[in-house]
C-alpha cells in the first residue's frame, strides 16, 4: 500500500544537504505504486517532482505537490547472443551497485562509469559520462510513464537525443516522464577504454599489461576519490558547471590570449574547455564564503559546509560573472535547480 507522508525533510535526499521540505512525499517500489502515486496527485491536482538519489539537484525551495522517490528495483538479463548481453534495469537501482553487479557477472562496458552517485532512472536525464564513456554508448532503450496521461512509452537512443550532459529530458521532454527502467547493451568481451589521460596515468603506474574490467573500475574509483569530495563528508553535487563547448576559431583566439588554456578536441570539430581551469584562473579555487565554497582540489565542485541554497547560487553566479568577464565564456549550471 502506497504511503504518502506530509512535510518530509528532503535534506537526507539531496547530496548538497540543502534544507528543503516536500509538501507530500512517497517512495514507489513498483510501476503499480508509481501509477497509484500519479493518480493521487492527479486527483488532488498537485504537481509531481521525481527524485532519485538527489545527487544532481539544487533544492533552493520547498517542493509543493507530491515528491516521488523512484525506487523500482530489478536487474534482468534479457538476452545473450555471441558477445552481447542485453540487460534491463529498474530506475531505482543504485548506479554504482549496478556497475559492480554487471562486472561480477562478466557483463562489461560500464566500468569507466564506476562510482557515479545516484540511481539508474536519472542516468539518461543528463546522459551520465565519465572517463571517456557516456551512457549513450551502452544504451538501447528506456521505458517511461507519461506523467499527465499515464501512457507507457519506450524510447530508443535517437528519441532521447543524447548529447554531452544533455538529452530530450532537459528540453521538450522536461518534467513530462517518469523513467521506470533502462535497457543496456553490454558485452562479455573485454574492450577496455583507457584513453582518458587520468586513467592512462594511473594504469601506467600499476604497470599491468592486461587489465581486467574490475581493475579498471578500481582505478576509476581511486582517481575519482582523489579528485572529488564524498558527499557524505562534504555535501556537493559533483561538477556544478558543464565544460563549455566552443568553435575551433573561438578556441584558437582564446589560446592566443591564454597559452595554457585546456581544450579537448570534439568529433564535430569544436573544442571543449575545462571549466575547472577557467574557474581556477579567475581565483575562485578553494574559496569559502557564507558556508559554501569551491572544493580545494576541483574548482567546479561547489561544496556546502553549512550554508544555504541562496549562498550557493550567489557563489555560482559570482563565478559565472568572473569567467564571463575574463574569458567571454558563459558557464552553464549542470544540476537541476529548483528555485
Ligand atoms: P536526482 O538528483 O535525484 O535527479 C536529477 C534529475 O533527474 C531531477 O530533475 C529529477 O527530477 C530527474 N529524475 C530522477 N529520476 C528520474 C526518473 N526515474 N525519471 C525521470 N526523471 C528523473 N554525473 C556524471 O554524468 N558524471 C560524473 O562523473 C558525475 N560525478 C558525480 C560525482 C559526485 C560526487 C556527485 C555528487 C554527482 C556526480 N554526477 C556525475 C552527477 C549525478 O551523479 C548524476 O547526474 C546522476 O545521474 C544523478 O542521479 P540521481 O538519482 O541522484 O538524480
Ligand atoms: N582543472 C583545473 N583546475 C581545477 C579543476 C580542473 O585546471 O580546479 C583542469 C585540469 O587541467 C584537468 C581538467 O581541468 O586536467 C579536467 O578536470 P577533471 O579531470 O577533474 O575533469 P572535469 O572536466 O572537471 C569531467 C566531468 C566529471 C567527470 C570527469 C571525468 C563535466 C562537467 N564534468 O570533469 O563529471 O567525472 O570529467 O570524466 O563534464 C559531473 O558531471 O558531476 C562530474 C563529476
Amino acid at each position: 500500500m502506497l504511503k504518502i507522508e506530509q512535510q518530509v525533510s528532503l535534506q537526507p535526499f539531496n547530496t548538497l544537504a540543502l534544507s528543503s521540505f516536500a509538501e507530500n512525499f512517497c517512495r514507489v517500489g513498483s510501476e503499480n505504486e508509481l501509477r497509484e502515486a500519479l493518480a493521487w496527485a492527479h486527483q488532488h491536482r498537485l504537481p509531481v517532482t521525481l527524485l532519485g538519489g538527489g545527487s544532481n539537484v539544487v533544492l533552493a525551495r520547498d517542493l509543493s505537490g507530491l515528491v516521488v522517490h523512484m525506487a523500482i528495483p530489478g536487474i534482468e538479463l534479457m538476452s545473450e547472443d555471441q558477445d552481447r548481453r542485453v540487460v534491463r534495469v529498474g530506475a531505482g537501482e543504485n548506479w554504482h551497485q549496478l556497475v559492480l553487479n554487471t562486472i561480477s557477472q562478466g557483463w562489461f562496458g560500464l566500468e569507466n562509469l564506476s562510482l557515479i552517485p545516484g540511481l539508474v532512472g536519472a542516468a539518461p536525464i543528463q546522459n551520465i559520462g565519465a572517463y571517456g564513456i557516456e551512457l549513450s554508448q551502452r544504451f538501447l532503450s528506456l521505458e517511461a510513464i507519461h506523467l499527465a496521461t499515464g501512457e507507457q512509452v519506450v524510447m530508443d537512443a535517437s528519441d532521447c537525443q543524447f548529447g554531452y550532459r544533455d538529452s530530450v529530458f532537459k528540453h521538450s521532454g522536461r518534467d513530462l516522464y517518469a523513467i521506470t527502467a533502462i535497457t543496456l547493451a553490454l558485452s562479455s568481451k573485454m574492450e577496455l577504454c583507457l584513453e582518458y589521460p587520468a586513467l592512462q596515468k594511473a594504469v601506467e603506474r600499476i604497470g599491468a599489461s592486461e587489465l581486467t574490467p574490475k581493475q579498471v573500475s578500481d582505478v576509476v574509483c581511486a582517481v575519482r576519490r582523489s579528485k572529488l569530495p564524498d558527499p557524505k563528508d562534504t555535501p556537493n553535487a559533483g561538477s556544478f558547471f558543464k565544460n563549455p563547448v566552443i568553435s575551433a576559431e573561438r578556441a584558437e583566439y582564446l589560446h592566443q590570449q591564454h597559452p595554457d588554456l585546456v581544450t579537448y578536441h570534439q568529433a564535430d570539430g569544436r573544442e571543449k574547455l575545462a571549466a575547472g581551469w577557467l574557474v581556477e584562473q579567475t581565483g575562485w579555487k578553494g574559496v569559502m564564503q557564507q558556508g559554501v565554497g569551491t572544493y580545494q582540489d576541483q574548482s567546479i565542485v561547489l561544496v556546502n559546509c553549512g550554508g544555504t541554497a541562496t549562498a550557493l547560487l550567489e557563489l555560482a553566479s559570482d563565478i559565472q560573472a568572473s569567467v564571463a568577464s575574463k574569458f567571454g565564456i558563459s558557464l552553464e549550471i549542470e544540476p537541476r535547480v529548483y528555485r
